[in-house]
């Protein structure tokens, strides 16, 4: 159900910026990617509901953490613009901002016990390093050196 903004919940985007600490010209932008509720006055001046001021927030942190406007704009996605988003709303970005970190936690994890051998070691193996060869995928293409033949052989005019 929606419900029609009183002018006292519409801020003009100067007061929003002062508010939420960034420059207007983020607020701009990040309206421009339609991450904010807005509104036209019949002057046809741009006004954020109060509620806007959340969401700006919201989206700082998620940057902070490396979260990517278009990650942070699928989570706002079920957001309602015309009212504030309610509790259970909110919950729900919490918890799949929750889930993405995790995820995010799980590659590090997995990245960091893949090179933690490689750092320090240099050898750049074929056999073993996962920097080079992960998962020895150039074994499956044949033995011999695999990225220098097709060079090798472009070189030599034997395609
Ligand atoms: S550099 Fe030696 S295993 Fe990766």
């Amino acid at each position: 159900m929606a419900h029609e903004l009183s002018t006292d919940d519409l801020l003009p985007i100067g007061r929003v910026a002062r508010r939420s600490g960034v420059p207007v010209s983020t607020v701009r932008y990040y309206d421009s990617l339609g991450l904010l509720p807005s509104v036209r006055s019949p002057g046809n001046t741009r006004l954020f509901p109060r509620h806007a001021l959340r969401r700006i927030a919201f989206i700082q942190v998620s940057v902070r953490y490396g979260l990517s406007l278009a990650a942070v704009a699928e989570l706002f996605a079920d957001l309602p613009d015309d009212r504030p988003p309610s509790r259970e709303a909110w919950r729900r970005i919490s918890a799949a901002w929750a889930d993405e970190l995790a995820r995010r936690q799980e590659v590090l994890t997995r990245m960091q016990d893949e090179l933690t051998g490689c750092l320090g070691c240099g050898c750049l193996s074929q056999d073993r390093c996962v920097v080079v060869n992960s998962q020895d995928k150039l074994g499956e293409d044949g033995a011999g050196p695999r990225r220098v033949l097709p060079a090798a052989a472009a070189a030599l005019g034997r395609n």
